[in-house]
Order: C-alpha cells, then sequence, then structure tokens
C-alpha cells in the first residue's frame, strides 16, 4: 500500500478530534507530526487536548505548539461550540507524551526536511502555521504533496455571514495559503455542513466496545448541545472532510477552480471567494470540496471502529 505521510494541525476542538481518530484508524495515512494552533481554544488548551488525543489514539508522534495569536488579527474562540477546555464532553487519557521543544514550524520543516516522498498537510484550524512555514521556508514548498484544509464557504459563512470561523480568525494567512501555489484543496462549508451525523446514527459509534468510539459518541455529544440551540438537525463534521476526501474522494464532488481571501470590508473580511465562472481568468489555485454523499460519510465514520484506538505501523 503506498502510504500518505501526513502532518496533522490543528486546533482541537471536537471534529479536529474526531478528524484525527479517522487519519489514525486508517492504514493508509502515516502520521509524522501532530501541530497545534489557537482557534477553537486558546493555545495552551487546544496543545493539551491534541496530547490527550495523541493518547488515546496510542499516537507516539512528534506535537509542538504553533502561533499563540493570527498573523495579523486579535484572536478569535469559539468556547460556545467547544467548552472552556475546547474540547469538552467525556473525560481523556493524561497525556503520555512531552510536547516538543521546537515550535510547530519548526517541526513541520524537519518533517519536510526529512521525509523521502512529499507529505500532506491536513489544517484544519486557522492557518496561522501553514501560512507561517510557507512564508519562512519556501524551499519547502516542493516537499508538500497537498494541503487540505478545512475552512472557508464558496456561499456562505458561519461566524459572519460572509466568513467562516477558520479564515476570519486569520484571514492573512489564508490569504498566503491560497497565493502560495502550492497544491491546496479546501474543504469549506458547502461539504461540510452537509456531512452531517445524526443522533440515532452515531448511537452506533456509541455501542461499539471500544474507548476511542465511546469517546468520539460523547464528544458528538457535547458538540451537538449548541448546534441543536442554533437549529441544527445533526452535528456537521467539518474537519472530517479534510481526512476522508483524501482516503475516499470518490464520495464527494470535487471541482477545480480560482478562490481568494477578502481582506478588507466592514462586513466581507474573511470572505473565501470564488471565481466559479472564470470571470476574473485567473488560473485555478485550489480544488474545492463541493458536495458529499453524506449516508456513505457516516459508513466510513462508524466502519472505523474496526480499527478505533491506534496508529499503524
Ligand atoms: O468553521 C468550522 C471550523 O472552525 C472547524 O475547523 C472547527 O473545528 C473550527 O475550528
Ligand atoms: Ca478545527
Amino acid at each position: 500500500m503506498n502510504r500518505i505521510p501526513l502532518i496533522l494541525d490543528g486546533d482541537p476542538g471536537h471534529d479536529d478530534a474526531i478528524a484525527w481518530v479517522l487519519a489514525a484508524a486508517d492504514p493508509v495515512f502515516d502520521i509524522r507530526a501532530i501541530t497545534t494552533v489557537a482557534g477553537n481554544q486558546t493555545l495552551d488548551k487546544v496543545t493539551l487536548n491534541a496530547r490527550k488525543i495523541a493518547s488515546l489514539l496510542n499516537l507516539d508522534v512528534p506535537i509542538a505548539r504553533g502561533r499563540e495569536v493570527p498573523l495579523l488579527s486579535e484572536l478569535i474562540i469559539a468556547p460556545g461550540y467547544h467548552g472552556m477546555s475546547g474540547l469538552d464532553g467525556p473525560s481523556l487519557p493524561e497525556p503520555k507524551r512531552e510536547e516538543e521543544e521546537m515550535n510547530a514550524v519548526s517541526l513541520m520543516a524537519n518533517v519536510l526536511e526529512e521525509s523521502e516522498e512529499k507529505v500532506t498537510i491536513v489544517a484544519t484550524g486557522p492557518q496561522t502555521n501553514v501560512a507561517s512555514l510557507l512564508l519562512s521556508h519556501p524551499e519547502l514548498k516542493e516537499k508538500i504533496s497537498l494541503i487540505s484544509t478545512m475552512g472557508g464557504g464558496l456561499r456562505n459563512g458561519n461566524w459572519t455571514s460572509a466568513a467562516e470561523f477558520n479564515i476570519l480568525v486569520d484571514p492573512e494567512a489564508a490569504y498566503i495559503e491560497y497565493h502560495s501555489g502550492v497544491p491546496l484543496q479546501m474543504c469549506g462549508l458547502d461539504v461540510t455542513e452537509k456531512a452531517m451525523i445524526y443522533p440515532e446514527e452515531w448511537e452506533k459509534i456509541r455501542e461499539i466496545d471500544n474507548p476511542v468510539a465511546k469517546t468520539v459518541a460523547a464528544w458528538l455529544d457535547f458538540f451537538f448541545i449548541h448546534l441543536k440551540q442554533l437549529g441544527w438537525q445533526g452535528a456537521t463534521l467539518h474537519d472530517p472532510c479534510s481526512i476522508l476526501s483524501l482516503s475516499h474522494p470518490e464520495i464527494f464532488a470535487i471541482q477545480d477552480c480560482y478562490v481568494d481571501v477578502e481582506l478588507k470590508g466592514e462586513y466581507c473580511r474573511g470572505m473565501t471567494y470564488v471565481d466559479g465562472h472564470h470571470v476574473l481568468g485567473k488560473k485555478n489555485n485550489c480544488k474545492a470540496v463541493m458536495d458529499v454523499d453524506r449516508e456513505k460519510f457516516v459508513e466510513l465514520l462508524i466502519e472505523a471502529r474496526e480499527s478505533f484506538g491506534g496508529n499503524h505501523e
């Protein structure tokens, strides 16, 4: 099997955590490192969460913290969705591994330099660390096979009507990424709000006699509390799209297009603009994931039970 070397960069966060469970559950992925970025909660909190998730999954990989604040913006956090810890709900094992002394950009750079093959970066929080890597190590762009992001939305936002949370937290970082020339895949709200799991479906996960499966079900219980108050019928699994679109692209609709990031505008800062009809005449810069077969998506989430709980040698 040709395995896919991965760096997981995120702000766990319930959906980041479930994305990482899926990455650890699939032998096609070779997780090389985990890096954290402030977003859903502060850097301290998401880094502790990352260390606990790695312990839950028996993922013995280096973990390094990234930037505490966005490149230029004030940090926005999302305790309403993810709680004061950033990963409220079930208790998690204490971390087995200390975080690295080096920062996220140094760890990412080391992984890229040392890898014989190109590496895929899955970035499911604000794009601050990825942008910092691209700015400080342009020579390593050629070692990046793909940046698979969760962020943006070609038709709507979720933090403002124009901007999705990850992009709004650090629009400059996203702009740098979309203008970097590095292969990019965007899982925006267009697909992630369709990647929904209903309470009766995650009961099947809870029934699995596996501590990871029961933790995933409890994370979904918590994550759904606020979503239900907002009128959602199920839990929208944003970040897992950035993993499953790599291992199962056949269940997604993906189109090449030109996307840019709005940095100005009193109301539209952080909007991801898509030139769907090529009126700008610019070269496509990303693969936008636009749709998903929801039933097959949920099947994959439930089927992961056979291998929940640990990275594969
Ligand atoms: O808008 C959804 C995104 O913001 C997800 O990545 C979620 O974890 C939060 O970071
Ligand atoms: Ca996230």
